[in-house]
């Protein structure tokens, strides 16, 4: 069994293939470089000790996309690749409307051309917009705040609209909460270019050295301490959920969030990582972020229930993994 996977050398891609490797599954790596590393390659088949056939190609370009399966036997597409720079996005949205949709319709078209059985959408917690959590995958999704969330959305859309034209097709659509964490080998893991923009990168950057200390946007939510709360979910997890939504994959077009289910504020988490990890985060409270939510978690029940998919790994398992990676970079 085949798997294309596209943007297979990025930080969820690249955890998502350890794990289909080691669930007996053959990977096709579709990435174009644009935020990943080709040394990420080496890295997996050293952690897998299996093949793994690689085209560095534009997922938006059909045409080279094409090649892939006409050389394979494609049985499923996981489709990571894509732009996600939220800040990035609203400064460029042709660009992310462009790369990020083209994207999506080309795999579409390819996947019914070369009737691909299975097809795993990433999505993210971001389409539920400003609703009160726990966010349940049937609630009526609210506006979004940048373009990076509303390519998501109509990402969903288009996939669904495909779907009621091909019903007996598999399609999945995954809704992220927080992804953080890194490889328990310590060789794979996030790397940010630039400045970070999410929370974990950031905390890591400054635990470093990198950078001098962590702005706080905001400690006057309307949550315990104030600052905002989020559902973290170590990567690992992560890439686990892929593999169970592609075994349990069923007919017609399902939805499923992937999260812990619980919240953990930013203060809590900054804490946990100092007291896990031994080291210091200076940090300063600042304005709060503009588009940034109070609190946002998962109801993990569906994908429970359907998917026989449960997070195993804890907070002091996420920071104490994300610190050993960035300990390596530096290295
Ligand atoms: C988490 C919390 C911040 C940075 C975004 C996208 C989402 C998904 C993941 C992409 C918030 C606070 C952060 C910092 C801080 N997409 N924070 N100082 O905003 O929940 O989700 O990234 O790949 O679609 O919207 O994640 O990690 O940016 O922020 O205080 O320097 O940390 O305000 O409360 P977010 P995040």
């Amino acid at each position: 069994m085949a798997i294309l996977v596209t943007g297979g050398l990025g930080f969820i891609g690249s955890h998502t293939v350890i794990e289909l490797l080691s669930s007996g599954y053959e990977v096709v790596i579709a990435d174009n470089l644009s935020n990943s590393e080709i040394s990420v390659l080496d890295k997996l088949k050293k952690l897998s000790n299996k093949t793994i056939a690689f085209y560095e190609i534009d997922v938006t370009d059909k045409d080279k996309l094409e090649l892939i399966f006409l050389n394979h036997e494609i049985d499923g597409i996981i489709h990571f690749a894509g732009y996600k720079a939220v800040g990035e996005s609203v400064v460029n949205p042709l660009s992310y409307y462009y790369n990020n949709l083209m994207s999506t319709i080309s795999l579409a078209e390819l996947a019914s051309k070369y009737d691909v059985e299975s097809f795993v959408f990433s999505s993210s917690a971001t389409v539920y917009g400003d609703n009160v959590s726990p966010f349940k995958e049937d609630m009526p999704l609210l506006e979004r705040t940048n373009p990076y969330g509303e390519t998501k959305a109509m990402s969903e859309r288009i996939l669904s609209d495909y779907s009621k034209t091909e019903p007996t097709k598999k399609i999945t659509l995954l809704r992220y909460f927080n992804p953080i964490g890194a490889h328990e080998s310590g060789l794979i893991g996030e790397v940010p270019k630039g400045i970070p923009n999410n929370l974990m990168p950031y905390i890591t950057q400054v635990a470093s050295g990198k950078r001098e200390k962590l702005f706080i946007f905001g400690n006057d939510y309307d949550t315990p301490d104030g600052t905002g709360v989020r559902d973290y979910i170590h990567v690992v997890d992560l890439a686990r959920g892929h593999v169970a939504a592609l075994k349990k994959a069923k007919q017609g077009i399902n939805i499923y969030n992937l999260g812990t289910g619980i919240g953990v504020s930013v203060l809590e988490l900054i804490h946990t990582f100092i007291e896990v990890n031994q080291v210091d985060i200076p940090y300063e409270i600042v304005e709060r972020r503009p588009g940034d939510i109070a609190v946002s978690y998962a109801d993990t029940s569906k994908a429970e229930r359907e998917l026989g998919f449960k997070t195993v790994k804890t907070v002091e398992d996420m920071v104490r993994d994300a610190w050993r990676f960035e300990k390596n970079l530096i290295k």
